[in-house]
């Protein structure tokens, strides 16, 4: 059993940030979860969830939301608490994760800017030599964030954004979540099979529109 530090951000993809939190605790993992306040109000929106304007709420939401044995796995800090355990080196973590990633907290995190705990919690990781797993969603990517990402990466950083793949033929939403979750766990060394793994090339079908001929422009 590990304990991972879950930081939510303000950006695009909470329903990663769900999946990912179910499958660390499914797998047997604990984890620390805060949230920004421009993520408590992307979750309201993205989930249909209100985790109060700093998450206050978030830790009684859980258990109808993930099952109440899955929730005692799971402790919440309000965004503020710096003088929660994740904000120190002496507290041990697998890894912490940002998911979903925004470019405020992206740029802050780059330069060691920590104005809540999400970020501390990132600050402590490239600190203390720990993996720090960031997922960021934005798009187009202006030279800024491509720089930010870049710096973190030469931190020892692994910046991993939010871009499922289309090869497994997704069917549905959650398989598309899935592929970057388990990507993500992957990346942590966690054993799953939340994502499906490319077996190689399937024939081409009709109904996926492989192979077929690029039809033609009416004159
Ligand atoms: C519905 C919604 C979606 C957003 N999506 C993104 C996004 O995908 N990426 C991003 O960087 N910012 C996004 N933002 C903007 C951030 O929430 C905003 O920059 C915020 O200040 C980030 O704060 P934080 O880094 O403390 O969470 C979104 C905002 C809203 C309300």
């Amino acid at each position: 059993m590990t304990r991972y530090f879950l930081g939510i951000t303000g950006a695009s993809g909470h329903p990663y940030a769900e999946a990912l939190l179910r499958a660390l605790v499914a797998c047997g993992h604990d984890v620390d979860i805060a949230i920004t306040e421009a993520a408590a109000k992307v979750m309201r929106q993205e989930l249909g969830l209100d985790p109060g304007a700093r998450g206050e709420l978030l830790a009684a939401a859980l258990p109808g939301r993930i099952g109440a044995e899955a929730a005692r796995r799971v402790r919440v800090f309000a965004s503020g608490a710096v003088e929660a355990p994740p904000s120190s080196g002496t507290s041990l973590t697998g890894g912490v994760i940002l998911c979903p990633c925004s470019m405020g907290t992206l740029a802050r995190v780059s330069v060691g800017f920590s104005s809540n705990l999400v970020e501390r919690a990132a600050d402590v990781a490239l600190k203390e030599g720990r993996k720090l797993l960031l997922v960021p969603r934005e798009t187009p990517l202006s030279v800024v964030h491509l720089e930010n990402m870049l710096r973190l990466a030469r931190l020892g950083a692994i910046v991993l954004p939010a871009m499922p793949g289309f090869y497994h033929r997704p069917q549905s939403k959650a398989d598309l979540v899935n592929h970057v979750v388990g990507k993500i766990l992957d990346r942590l060394g966690v054993e799953n099979a939340v994502g499906a793994r490319w077996q190689g090339l399937d024939e081409p079908d009709e109904d996926q529109g492989l192979g077929r001929s690029v039809p033609e422009v009416p004159a």
